[in-house]
C-alpha cells in the first residue's frame, strides 16, 4: 500500500468475498493480502519479551525462529517496576521486528497471575493490576515508538492453562473490573496499542473470541479502542458469531471455512454487511499503519545486536529481587586468594526463558560462570562443581540419599574448603510452560538436599534461583544467608548475576507477586484449576498480597519486597486533598521524601497504598495505587510524589455497575513493600453516599435507606389523624423481622399499606434512575 492510501477508499472497492478473506489471515503468520488492490499481507510474531519470528510465513511449531535477543521474561521485568526500562526492552524488541519483517508484535502479556500454579506465569508480569498496566504500558510505548504494532494479549480473564481453549472463567464483574480488567483498560486508553487479541478461554460461558460485552461494549464502546481485535492462535469457534461480537481478525486462518461462512451469513441476512464492513476496514488501517511506519530503515542485525545484549544485561541486572542478605554477605568479598565455590549444572546451563510460544532464538547466552571468571578479579578463583543433575525432573526421589551421589559429593567437597558458595538453584524447564499448570511450588528435592549438605559444611552459602513462577523457599531458606531471585531473565542472565554478586550492580527488583508460605495458603487455592469446564473466581478481588493481608496470613516475602546494598530512609509525608467527587476533579497529591543513607547509589521503589477501612463492600486492606523508581546517591535525597483521583479511591459497584466513591476515611501508606509501610496518614473523603438502587425487590430497609425513596414510600404508605406512620411503619417490631424483605413481597403481605400496584408505581418513579446499564446488561 502506498503512503497516499485510503482505507475507506479501498474497502469500497472490495467486493464481499475480499472483505471476508481480509478477516482472516492467508497464512499462519499473515494478514491477507489483495493483490488486485495492492493491498500487502502484512507479518505478525510472537512475543512478549524477543522476537519469535518463524522464517516461514506459514511455519507451525515453537522451534526454529530466527535469532533474536532474548530479554528478560514478563516476570524478570515485572520486578524491575521500572516502565522507562520495560519501554526501553520494548523498542529494541520494535527495532528487531522491523529487522525482520514483523508488523506487529503479539505481546505484551498483561493477564493477572491469580494463581502461582498458571504455567504460564512467566510471561505475565504481576499478581497487581496497576503494576501490570503501567508496565504493559510501556511495553506497547517502546514497540510502536519504532513502527511496529503490539497485540495486547489474553483478553480476558487468561489465568491458566488447564484446559485453556474450553474452560470457562465464572468471575462477577466486580472481581472483573477491579482485578482482570483494569491492566487492560490502562494499556488500551493510555498506550494505544495497535491490536487486542482475546483469550482462549470463555468468560462466564461465552468464548472470549464471541464476548461481545468485552470485545466491543466494554473495549470499544467505554475505553474507545479503535485498534483491530484479532483472536489468539485457534480460539475462534463460529467465525460468524466473533465477527457479530467484535473479533475482526482469525488467526490462523481457517480458509475456505471461515470466510465461506462470513459470505453465506451476509446472503442470508444473518449478519449485517456493515458489521463485516468494519472489520475489514480495522484491518486495512491496520496494514495502512505497517505501511506508513515513519521511521528509518534497520541496516542489519550487526547494527544493534551488541547493543541489545548489553540491554538485556542491564535489564535482568535491574529484575533481579535479592529477597534475604544476612550479614551483608552480598556483595561478594573478592579479597585477593579466596575461592568462591559455584555450584549447580544451571550455573553452566542457565535456564533464562519459558517454553512455548514466547520462546526465543537467542543470539547468544551468557552463562553465569563464564561471566562471574571473566569478571573476577585476579588471584580470585571461581571453582565450579555441577551438584546435581540438569535433567533430573521428579524431585529427587531416585536421589534421596544424597550420599550416593557423586555429584553431591563433590560439590560438598568443594564448598568445604571455599570462603563462599554461590548455589545456582532452578526449577526444571519440565516444571513450568505454556500449555499445563504446575502441580506445586517446590524446587527439585535433589537441589534442596544438596543446599542443605552445603549449607553444613560452609556458613556462606548464597541462592541464586532463576524460575518463572514463584517457588516455595520455607524448607530451604535456612540453609542459605542470602537469595538472590532472577526469575527467568533472558540471554544476558549469566553477566547480570555476575555484575550483582560482585557488587558492579545495586540490586533493585521488588517482588510483583508475593512469596507464599505453603501452596495451600495462595487465596485460589481451593478454586484452581476448576473442573468440568469451569474454574470459579470464588476469591473475588482478593488476588495476591489482597488476600493474605485481609486474612493476616503470613508470607515468606511479601509483594513489593527486595533488598538494596544500601538503605533509604522515609520522612516528611505531605497530603493534600483538593477538588469535589461531585465535581470530577478531587485530587489527591501524596509526597515523601527519599534519602539514600548508605554508601552506594541505589533505587529505591516507593509504593503508595490506599486502604478504605470502611465500606458497603469487602474491600482489601490495602491496594497499590501509585509507584515510582527513584535513583540516588550515597547521601542523597529526592522526593515521591503520586496523584489520586476519584477512581483511585472507588470500588466497582455491582448494583449499580459503575465505579462507586463512598465518602468517609481512607488509609494512605507509602513504604517499601506492601508490609513495609514507612509513613502513614489518613484522609477525609467527603461523597454522597452511595444510595440502593430501588426497584421491586429492593428491600424495605433499602427504600428507607435512600432519602427519595423512603419519603415517597412513607407518602404512600400515608399517616393517621394525628401524624404517626401508618401499615408496616407502625410496627417497629415488624419492621426488624421484615426489613429486609423485597418491596414486592410485602406488597403480598396484609397490613403493610401498599399494594402491587403502589409498588409498580414507585418503581416507576425511580426507574430511570434505577439501572442506568439495564440495556447494557450482557451475559458476563
Ligand atoms: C498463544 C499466544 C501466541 C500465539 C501465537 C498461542 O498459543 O496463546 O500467546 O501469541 O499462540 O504463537
Amino acid at each position: 500500500m502506498t503512503p497516499t492510501s485510503d482505507a475507506a477508499r479501498l474497502l469500497a472497492q472490495m467486493t464481499l468475498e475480499e472483505k471476508a478473506s481480509l478477516c482472516l489471515g492467508s497464512t499462519f503468520w499473515c494478514t491477507a493480502p489483495v493483490p488486485r488492490l495492492g493491498i500487502p499481507a502484512v507479518m505478525l510474531a510472537d512475543g512478549p519479551h524477543g522476537l519469535r519470528r518463524q522464517p516461514g510465513t506459514n511455519q507451525p511449531g515453537v522451534s526454529g525462529s530466527l535469532p533474536a535477543t532474548c530479554f528478560p521474561t514478563a516476570s524478570a521485568l515485572g520486578s524491575s517496576w521500572n516502565p522507562d526500562l520495560v519501554r526501553r526492552v520494548g523498542a529494541a524488541i520494535g527495532t528487531e521486528a522491523r529487522a525482520q519483517g514483523v508488523s506487529v508484535v503479539l505481546g505484551p502479556g498483561i493477564n493477572i497471575k491469580r494463581s502461582p500454579l498458571c504455567g504460564r506465569n512467566f510471561e505475565y508480569y504481576s499478581e497487581d493490576p496497576l503494576l501490570s498496566g503501567a508496565l504493559g504500558a510501556a511495553f506497547v510505548a517502546g514497540v510502536q515508538s519504532q513502527g511496529v504494532g503490539t497485540a495486547v494479549k489474553h483478553f480476558a480473564v487468561n489465568n491458566q492453562e488447564t484446559d485453556r481453549l474450553r474452560v470457562s472463567a465464572d468471575v462477577d464483574e466486580r472481581t472483573m473490573r477491579e482485578i482482570y480488567l483494569p491492566a487492560f483498560e490502562h494499556v488500551v486508553t493510555e498506550a494505544r496499542p495497535w491490536a487486542v487479541m482475546c483469550a482462549y478461554n470463555r468468560v462466564n460461558g461465552v468464548h472470549a473470541s464471541e464476548h461481545q460485552w468485552l470485545l466491543s461494549d466494554v473495549l470499544r464502546d467505554e475505553w474507545g479502542f479503535d485498534g483491530l481485535v484479532m483472536s489468539d492462535w485457534g480460539a475462534v469457534h463460529d467465525r460468524v458469531a466473533a465477527l457479530r461480537a467484535g473479533l475482526d481478525l482469525e488467526m490462523p486462518p481457517n480458509i475456505g471455512i471461515s470466510d465461506k461462512a462470513v459470505v453465506t451469513a451476509v446472503h442470508e441476512g444473518r449478519l449485517d454487511e456493515a458489521v463485516l464492513d468494519e472489520a475489514a476496514l480495522r484491518l486495512l488501517r491496520m496494514v495502512e499503519r505497517a505501511s506508513n511506519a515513519d521511521v528509518p530503515e534497520v541496516a542489519s542485525a550487526e547494527a544493534y545486536e551488541e547493543a541489545h545484549h548489553r540491554l538485556a544485561r542491564a535489564a535482568a541486572a535491574e529484575c533481579a529481587v535479592l529477597l534475604k542478605n544476612e550479614d551483608g554477605v552480598l556483595p561478594l568479598d573478592l579479597t585477593a586468594g579466596q575461592t568462591i565455590a559455584v555450584i549447580g549444572a544451571f550455573a553452566v546451563a542457565p535456564r533464562f526463558q519459558g517454553a512455548g510460544s514466547s520462546r526465543v532464538n537467542p543470539t547468544r547466552v551468557d552463562s553465569i560462570l563464564d561471566e562471574m571468571r571473566a569478571a573476577a578479579p585476579e588471584r580470585v578463583d571461581i571453582a565450579y562443581a555441577e551438584g546435581y543433575p540438569l535433567d533430573a525432573g521428579d524431585h529427587g526421589e531416585a536421589l534421596r540419599d544424597r550420599h550416593a551421589s557423586p555429584l553431591a559429593s563433590e560439590a560438598v567437597a568443594l564448598a568445604e574448603r571455599a570462603s563462599v558458595v554461590i548455589a545456582c538453584l532452578a526449577l526444571p524447564p519440565s516444571d513450568e510452560s505454556e500449555g499445563f499448570d504446575r502441580r506445586h511450588l517446590d524446587l527439585p528435592g535433589e537441589q534442596t538436599d544438596l543446599l542443605a549438605e552445603l549449607a553444613e559444611v560452609n556458613p556462606n552459602v548464597v541462592v541464586v534461583l532463576a524460575n518463572g513462577g514463584t517457588v516455595c523457599v520455607t524448607s530451604w531458606e535456612r540453609h542459605c544467608k542470602a537469595v538472590l531471585e532472577c526469575w527467568l531473565s533472558g540471554q544476558a542472565a549469566g553477566g547480570a548475576v555476575a555484575d550483582l554478586l560482585f557488587g558492579r550492580a545495586n540490586p533493585s527488583g521488588r517482588l510483583a507477586e508475593t512469596v507464599p508460605v505453603r501452596l495451600q495458603d495462595t487465596p485460589a487455592y481451593l478454586n484452581f484449576p476448576g473442573e468440568a469446564g469451569h474454574v470459579r473466581y470464588g476469591e473475588g478481588v482478593f488476588v495476591g498480597y489482597r488476600a493474605y493481608d485481609a486474612t493476616d496470613r503470613e508470607v515468606s516475602y511479601p509483594f513489593g519486597h527486595g533488598l538494596s546494598y544500601t538503605s533509604f530512609a522515609y520522612t516528611d509525608l505531605n497530603v493534600t486533598v483538593t477538588g469535589r467527587p461531585e465535581d470530577g476533579d478531587l485530587l489527591v497529591t501524596v509526597s515523601c521524601t527519599i534519602r539514600n543513607t548508605g554508601d552506594r547509589a541505589g533505587h529505591e521503589v516507593v509504593q503508595l497504598y490506599v486502604g478504605d477501612p470502611e465500606a458497603q463492600v469487602a474491600r482489601p486492606v490495602r491496594e497499590l495505587k501509585g509507584f515510582t523508581k527513584l535513583h540516588l546517591q550515597p547521601g542523597a535525597s529526592g522526593t515521591a510524589t503520586f496523584q489520586l483521583g476519584a477512581r483511585d479511591l472507588s470500588y466497582w459497584s455491582s448494583a449499580w455497575r459503575r465505579w462507586v466513591l463512598e465518602g468517609g476515611q481512607f488509609d494512605l501508606a507509602v513504604g517499601a513493600s506492601s508490609r513495609d509501610l514507612r509513613l502513614a496518614a489518613t484522609i477525609d473523603v467527603t461523597a454522597p453516599a452511595p444510595l440502593p438502587r430501588l426497584d421491586g425487590m429492593a428491600t424495605l430497609n433499602e427504600w428507607l435507606a435512600h432519602p427519595e425513596g423512603s419519603r415517597a414510600l412513607r407518602e404512600t404508605i400515608g399517616t393517621d389523624a394525628d401524624g404517626n406512620p401508618r401499615g408496616i411503619l407502625s410496627d417497629p417490631e415488624r419492621c426488624v423481622v421484615e426489613g429486609n424483605f423485597p418491596l414486592s413481597t410485602l406488597a403480598t403481605f396484609p397490613g403493610t399499606g401498599f399494594d402491587h400496584n403502589a409498588v409498580d408505581e414507585l418503581t416507576r418513579r425511580f426507574a430511570p434512575q434505577a439501572d442506568p446499564w439495564e440495556s447494557a446488561r450482557p451475559t458476563l
